[in-house]
């Protein structure tokens, strides 16, 4: 079916017409809708932020701030969709609006898309204090500063009963399974697992969508365009999250916003990790499905993973199979994943690890791509490392395991003159590239680097 329809600031629209590549902001903005901004179509500067409505766990739903240059038209049929247009007007603001007017706009470039994400983050549910700016952190300013924005920010209480509010109170709309072609190229929608597979035997070259953070960034900024876009968002297979007694199994699909707020501190690997995994807009869209399927060698999942001792589902139309995730890099941006496979869920084995950390060396603090990550998981009892596993990122042509520095730790007792020894162990494990983020020999000296930080915040014998 042709049909393409989305809700636009309570309007229903017809999409239908549109490539399957277009994006959600150069489709707003054709249609008038301008206050949305392009600044650099790749998901680094959040000008172009709109709200999605999305379900909550109680039957009710939220409204999640994404980038509308990484979001497919196609892929948001029936969704619930409010650009800055559709929060508020000049005649009559909404709070998040109001609260940046107080200085916190020079150019305006950047506002409207502040504007959305503060919206988002003003009419959070389980908000019960100020504005956690966090939610600010994928929105760049070149020329306000800061300050008066987060001020704005800051100034604002809760909110007020009002139609936004009402809306929070009702399902989010479902997503039904969609089959839309134009001009020769289509997007497949499935709704079960049974159905994805059907569509990947037929067409095995169609090319998998889940957040889109990674694929949407090949359109804007590489000119890809896909013939079969097969979007996984209506697969409640993948969006599943189940905690077994030795596993917790995540859904492929799963958003890493979602996982952040579901796992809370559970994992502290993983708690660690998710602060520092792009930004908040991108956190709602991204999923570990697509950081594992793109493969990256700086890739932020991957580290923590390896080190939580992690496998991977793959399933086909021929069946499933596990697969340990130091097995399943076979290459530089290579995978086992085989024809017609898909990575549906990944399973962490309950840690017996004692002390758990996640250094990501990068440029910038927040919303930055790795150089240098490690990840540390040390089961330490009596003061003797009992069990070690590294998970490295950017060291070499796939994520890794640090096998030798892990088999020279365990049965040492954890102290510093054992953990320097292994720093050096871990400096000359890999031979790393250089590139435009650092040399081979800034990565090699920030893993030993790496160790002297992991000791220094524990306290252990000199
Ligand atoms: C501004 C910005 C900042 C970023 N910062 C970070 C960061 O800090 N750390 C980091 O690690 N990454 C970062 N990324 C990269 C990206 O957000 C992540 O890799 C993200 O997890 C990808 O998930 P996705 O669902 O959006 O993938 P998609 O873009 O939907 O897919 C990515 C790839 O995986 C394939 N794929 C998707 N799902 C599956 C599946 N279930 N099985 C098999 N293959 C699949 C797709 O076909 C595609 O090739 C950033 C990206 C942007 C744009
Ligand atoms: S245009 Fe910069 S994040 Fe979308
Ligand atoms: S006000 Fe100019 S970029 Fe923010």
């Amino acid at each position: 079916m042709n049909a393409l329809e989305l809700t636009i600031n309570g309007s229903r629209v017809d999409a239908s017409g549109i490539d399957p590549n277009t994006t959600l902001l150069n489709f707003v903005r054709s249609k008038g809708l301008t206050g949305s901004k392009e600044g650099c179509a790749e998901g680094e500067c959040g000008a172009c932020a709109v709200a999605l409505l999305r379900p909550d766990a109680d039957g009710g739903c939220r409204y999640e701030a994404v980038n509308a240059c990484l979001c497919l038209v196609a892929g948001l049929a029936g969704a619930e969709v409010l650009t800055v247009e559709g929060i508020g007007s000049s005649e009559s603001p909404h709070p998040a609006q109001m609260a940046l007017m107080q200085g916190g706009s020079q150019c305006g470039y950047c506002t409207p898309g502040f504007a959305v994400s503060l919206f988002c983050e003003y009419h959070r549910t389980d908000r019960t204090g100020p504005i956690n700016l966090e939610a600010l952190c994928g929105n760049l300013c070149r020329c306000t500063g800061y300050r008066p924005i987060a001020e704005g920010a800051l100034s604002l209480g809760l909110p007020q009963a009002s139609a936004f509010t009402a809306r929070l109170e009702q399902p989010a709309p479902p997503v039904p399974a969609l089959e839309y072609a134009h001009d020769g190229r289509r997007l497949t929608r499935p709704s079960s697992l049974a159905d994805l597979f059907a569509a990947l035997t037929a067409d095995p070259d169609a090319k998998l969508v889940a957040g889109g953070t990674d694929v949407l960034c090949e359109i804007n900024i590489r000119h890809a365009r896909y013939q079969h876009l097969v979007s996984l968002d209506g697969i409640p297979e993948l969006q599943r999250l189940l905690w077994t007694d030795d596993a917790l199994e995540i859904g492929a699909g799963v958003s890493i916003s979602t996982l952040e707020a579901a796992l809370g501190n559970r994992i502290p690997l993983l708690a660690e990790l998710f602060p520092l995994y792009a930004s908040r807009l991108i956190r709602n869209r991204a999923t570990l499905g697509g950081n594992l399927g793109t493969a990256s060698p700086v890739g932020d999942s991957s580290p923590v993973l390896l080190a939580l001792g992690a496998s991977v589902r793959l399933e086909s139309v021929r069946g499933e199979r596990t697969v340990p995730l130091q097995e399943f890099f076979t290459g530089f941006r290579k995978t086992a994943l085989e024809v017609g496979e898909i990575v549906t869920a990944i399973v962490i084995p309950t840690t017996t690890a004692t002390h758990q950390r996640f250094f990501k060396i990068a440029k910038r603090g927040r919303d930055d791509i790795s150089t240098v990550s490690v990840a540390i998981a040390l089961e330490v009892s009596g003061g003797v490392i009992r069990n070690a596993k590294f998970g490295l990122g950017g060291v070499a042509a796939t994520p890794a395991r640090a096998f030798n520095t892990e088999a020279f730790l365990v049965g040492k007792p954890l102290e510093l003159g054992v953990m320097r020894d292994a720093g050096r162990i871990l400096e000359s494990e890999f031979t790393p590239l250089s590139d435009h983020r650092g040399s081979a020999a800034y990565r090699s000296a920030m893993l030993g680097q790496t160790l002297e930080r992991f000791i220094a915040g524990l306290e252990v014998s000199a």
